[in-house]
C-alpha cells in the first residue's frame, strides 16, 4: 500500500464575540464564581450569536487555519467537522462548511463522538493521508454548546461554551502521526446525552420544549470519574503504542472539561504544569473544539518548536475517550510527495 506521512501545516481558531461570566451565571442561577472556580477552573465562555450557527464559527476558525498554513481553501482535498451541535440534523455541517468555503462538489463529512471528536478526526485525517487517499485535508471542531444547557440546571450551565478550532493536515515527508488510542462504551448513554433529540424515546412535545427537557443531561460524579481513569489509560497505550514513555512528551493537551481532571490526570502522568496547555478559565468546555482551540493558541505563543511531541486526550459523551501521539513540524514544509 502507497504510504506516505502526514503534518499539520497550519492551525487556527474562533471564537463569537458573546461573552457569559461567572458573574453573570451568579445572576441567573443558585452558584458563585468561588463554586464554579473551585470546582472546574472556569471563569467566562463564549456564546454565540442566535444569527451565527455552528457552521459560522467553523468557516472562521478554517479561514484562520488555511492563512497559518499558507494555503486556500482550493488546495483541500476532503473537509472533517467534528461537532454534535451541527447547523441541522442534516446535512452535514462539514457539506454547509465547504458552500462557504467556495469548495463544493469537495468530500465533506462530520464526525459525532462528542468531545473525543477531535481525536478520532486527527486519526481518522491522518490515516486517509497516509493511505494516500488525500494529500489536504480540513479537520474542525466547532461547537456551540450553549444552545443545548438549561440555564436553570445549576450542574450543567456553568460547564459550556461555543467555539472553533481548526487544522490543515497535509501529505508529508515527515510523519508526525506517531500512535492513537480511541474507544467507546455505550452501555450507559444516560451519564451524559441529549434527551429527545433522535429516535429513541417518544416525540418531542411542546411541554419538552417548555420544561426544557431536551437540553444536556450529566452523572457529573461519573463521567468525572470515567475522565480522568480514561484519559491515562488512553494516554498510556498510545506512548506505548509510539515507544516513548510520558517523559518524551512536550506538550500535554488535553480536553476542556474540568481544570481539576486535567490536574489529576497530569499529576499521575507526571507532566508539569507548564507541559500542559490550559485554557478552561477562558472558554469552557468547547467540547469538540477544545483541543485544537488549545493547539492554535499554544502555536500562535510560540510555544511549540518543530519535534516537540504533543500528546493530545479527551473524553467525552459515548462514553468515549482517545489519545494521539503526534510530532510537531510545521514551521520546515515537509515536500509533498
Ligand atoms: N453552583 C453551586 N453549587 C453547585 C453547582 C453550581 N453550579 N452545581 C452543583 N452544585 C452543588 C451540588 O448540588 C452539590 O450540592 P450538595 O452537596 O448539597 O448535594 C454540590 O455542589 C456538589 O456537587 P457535585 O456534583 O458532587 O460536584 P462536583 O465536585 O462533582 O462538580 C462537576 C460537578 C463540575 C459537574 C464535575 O462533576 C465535573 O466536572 N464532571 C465532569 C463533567 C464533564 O467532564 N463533562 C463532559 C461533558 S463533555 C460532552 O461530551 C458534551
Amino acid at each position: 500500500m502507497h504510504q506516505t506521512g502526514v503534518r499539520i501545516a497550519g492551525v487556527g481558531h474562533y471564537v463569537p464575540t458573546g461573552v457569559l461570566t461567572n458573574a453573570d451565571l451568579e445572576r441567573m442561577l443558585d452558584t458563585s464564581d468561588e463554586w464554579i472556580t473551585t470546582r472546574t477552573g472556569m471563569k467566562e465562555r463564549h456564546v454565540a450569536a442566535a444569527d451565527e450557527p455552528t457552521s459560522a464559527i467553523a468557516y472562521r476558525a478554517a479561514l484562520n487555519a488555511l492563512a497559518n498554513a499558507g494555503r486556500e481553501a482550493a488546495d483541500l482535498d476532503c473537509l472533517i467537522v467534528a461537532t454534535v451541535t451541527p447547523d441541522y440534523a442534516f446535512p452535514a455541517t462539514a457539506c454547509i462548511l465547504g458552500a462557504k468555503l467556495g469548495i463544493s462538489g469537495k468530500p465533506a463529512f462530520d464526525i459525532e463522538i462528542a468531545c473525543s471528536g477531535f481525536i478520532y478526526g486527527l486519526t481518522v485525517a491522518a490515516s486517509l493521508i497516509r493511505t494516500g487517499v488525500f494529500k489536504r485535508v480540513l479537520l474542525v471542531g466547532a461547537e456551540e454548546l450553549t444552545r443545548l444547557v438549561n440555564y436553570k440546571d445549576r450542574s450543567t450551565a456553568i460547564l459550556f461554551g461555543d467555539g472553533a478550532g481548526a487544522a490543515v493536515l497535509e501529505a508529508s515527508d515527515v510523519d508526525c502521526f506517531l500512535a492513537a488510542e480511541l474507544g467507546a462504551d455505550g452501555s450507559n448513554p444516560e451519564n451524559l446525552y441529549l434527551p429527545l433529540s433522535g429516535t429513541a424515546g417518544p416525540p418531542i412535545t411542546p411541554d419538552d420544549v417548555e420544561q426544557r427537557r431536551n437540553t444536556i443531561v450529566m452523572n457529573g460524579r461519573e463521567v468525572f470519574r470515567f475522565a480522568v481513569t480514561k484519559m491515562i489509560a488512553a494516554t498510556n497505550v498510545a506512548l506505548s503504542r509510539a515507544g516513548i514513555t510520558a517523559d518524551d512528551i512536550t506538550w500535554l493537551i488535553p480536553h476542556q472539561a474540568n481544570r481539576r481532571i486535567i490536574d489529576a490526570a497530569a499529576k499521575h502522568l507526571e507532566m508539569p504544569t507548564e507541559r500542559v496547555i490550559v485554557n478552561i478559565d477562558r472558554y469552557g468546555n468547547t467540547s469538540a473544539a477544545s483541543i485544537p482551540m488549545a493547539l492554535s493558541e499554544a502555536s500562535a505563543a510560540g510555544k511549540l518548536k518543530d519535534g516537540d511531541v504533543i500528546l493530545f486526550v479527551g473524553f467525552g459523551a459515548g462514553l468515549s475517550w482517545g489519545a494521539v501521539a503526534w510530532r510537531w513540524h510545521m514551521s520546515t514544509n515537509g515536500k509533498i510527495p
